[in-house]
């Protein structure tokens, strides 16, 4: 007897199922974003038939282990890509699956090649991509040369087909899906693409790799608008998510995990995508600061932390008069809003006047910054651009500002102090940090002046020439 074939209506950013179609998804708040699709004939897990049936008719029953037995899934897999190895926390484990996603064109392939590449010699890997045909593949790992390694590849969409092939051959040690997008799951009414088709698909293969015990690797391409799935939806089914990003026009990426059973999360990696694939850096901040320009007014240098690296970036600032009626705020790699607060504050606890300025702020090299640590840095480029006098060029600020002008102590203030100290720096602007730290990390060769409200930056400039400047800028 054919089963009436109900639909229904999936919410494709967020995965919500809705009874009927709607403009507006009220689970996450997408316009547009609903897809109607066939339900599953019937459920995963047997349906209702096996309500009726007994305990041995039912399966396998399940296996019971002591905890304190030898675990076979401690098992790592280093790849001896150190920047990738430590994000996913020292290797990849057998029957885990990792999510990496990242805009499209920002490097999951090459990455992912490189990787299997490196694995290839212990390890059994198959790379299977619905992207692009074999021959294509081979291009590019010649031009990443490794095309001499035993990285097995496979074209394929159709994840019943994959998971045959992969059960009947050897057991392999590490499975790639490139990606997650193109795979589909026949049994199913709806398109490659849409949410119940990434879920189902992902479902299978994970279903597999526990089973046979490889480390699946999925790729997922996120897109801006949410428009078609993005990975989101999978970040509860796998054990592992990463997110590879980078700044179009820039060379470096950042490989950040931000979901991790087996290891920390907020760990990253950063590479740089040169003509011959991805290379580590193994000390980004000299990667930053390699273009700076010596003592310019309008820049400063934010000693920033990643995850639990110290990192130390060069931040822009360029304040000029505005032929606008409503000034431009334009800022790149930082948050708009703090922008707009820290000159709220600068303008209110010390006097200073933005008001027909047009102002821009740039984090350079592309790099973008969450960390509120940054609005001493911010503050300093900003005054730095508008009373037309640099920053010392030896000299490093981080802290955070608070709403009466107040200068607050943020983390790990000595571990960034250490790696201003380690390039060269002599100089750093910080809040008032423990009396304790300070002692266990004396430092003759960097100097350090804490502050405890912006008017302690003010005097750094020296307070007349910020007066004068400021002012005359104004009027001028
Ligand atoms: P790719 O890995 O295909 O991105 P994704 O899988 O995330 O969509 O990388 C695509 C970009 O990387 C492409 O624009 C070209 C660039 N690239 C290099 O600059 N050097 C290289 O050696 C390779 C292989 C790619
Ligand atoms: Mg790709």
């Amino acid at each position: 007897m054919m089963a009436k074939v109900k639909n229904r209506f999936v919410c494709q950013s967020c995965g919500a199922v809705h009874p009927r179609w709607v403009g507006h998804c009220d689970e996450c708040d997408a316009w547009n974003s609903i897809v109607e699709e066939a339900v599953p004939e019937s459920p995963p897990m047997g349906g209702v038939k096996s309500r009726v049936q007994s305990l041995s008719e039912t399966g396998t029953p399940i296996e019971v282990v002591n905890l304190l037995g030898n675990s076979k899934s401690a098992h790592r897999r280093k790849t001896g890509i150190e920047e990738f190895d430590r994000v996913i926390g020292n290797g990849l484990v057998d029957g885990s699956a990792l999510l990496i996603g990242g805009d499209p064109g920002i490097g999951k392939s090459t990455l992912l090649l490189q990787v299997t590449a490196a694995l290839a010699q212990t390890a059994r890997c198959i790379y299977i991509s619905g992207e692009e045909a074999v021959d294509q593949i081979r291009l590019r790992a010649a031009r990443l040369d490794v095309a001499a390694k035993p990285v097995e590849l496979a074209t394929a969409t159709n994840v019943a087909n994959i998971v045959a092939t992969l059960d009947i051959n050897d057991r392999p040690d590490v499975v790639v899906i490139d990606s997650i997008q193109t795979m589909y799951c026949a049994s199913l009414g709806s398109a490659p693409g849409t949410v119940a088709q990434i879920r189902a698909s992902a479902q299978e293969l994970i279903r597999l790799a526990k089973r046979l015990g490889f480390a699946l690797l999925l790729v997922g391409h996120v897109t801006k608008e949410g428009a078609i799935a993005g990975p989101r939806v999978l970040e509860h089914m796998v054990d592992t998510v990463l997110y590879f990003e980078g700044e179009r026009g820039h060379q470096f990426r950042l490989l950040r995990s931000v979901k991790n059973r087996f290891g920390a999360t907020d760990e990253i990696g950063v590479f740089e995508m040169t003509g011959r694939g991805l290379s580590e850096v193994s000390n980004p901040s000299a990667l930053f600061l390699a273009d700076r320009q010596g003592e310019v007014s309008g820049a400063s240098v934010f000693a920033g932390i990643e995850g639990t690296r110290p990192m130390l970036v060069e931040i822009q600032a360029l304040v000029a008069q505005s032929p606008l009626a409503t000034p431009r705020r334009a800022v790149v790699g930082w948050d708009s809003a703090r922008l707009s607060m820290i000159l709220a504050v600068l303008e209110a606890r010390c006097g200073l006047q933005f008001g027909g300025n047009d102002v821009y702020l740039n984090v350079v090299g592309g790099l973008r910054i969450s960390e509120p640590a940054a609005d001493l840095a911010v503050a300093a480029a900003l005054i730095s651009s508008l009373i037309g006098e640099p920053m010392p060029e030896n000299m490093i600020v981080f802290g955070e500002i608070g709403l009466s002008g107040e200068v607050r102590p943020v983390n790990q203030a000595e571990a960034r102090i250490r790696e201003a100290t380690k390039l060269g720096f002599t100089a750093a602007l910080t809040p008032a940090f423990s009396e304790q730290g300070k002692k266990n990390e004396p430092s003759q060769k960097l100097k350090v002046s804490e502050i405890r409200h912006l008017s302690g930056l003010i005097n750094e400039f020296g307070k007349d020439a910020v007066k004068n400047k400021s002012l005359g800028k104004q009027h001028g």
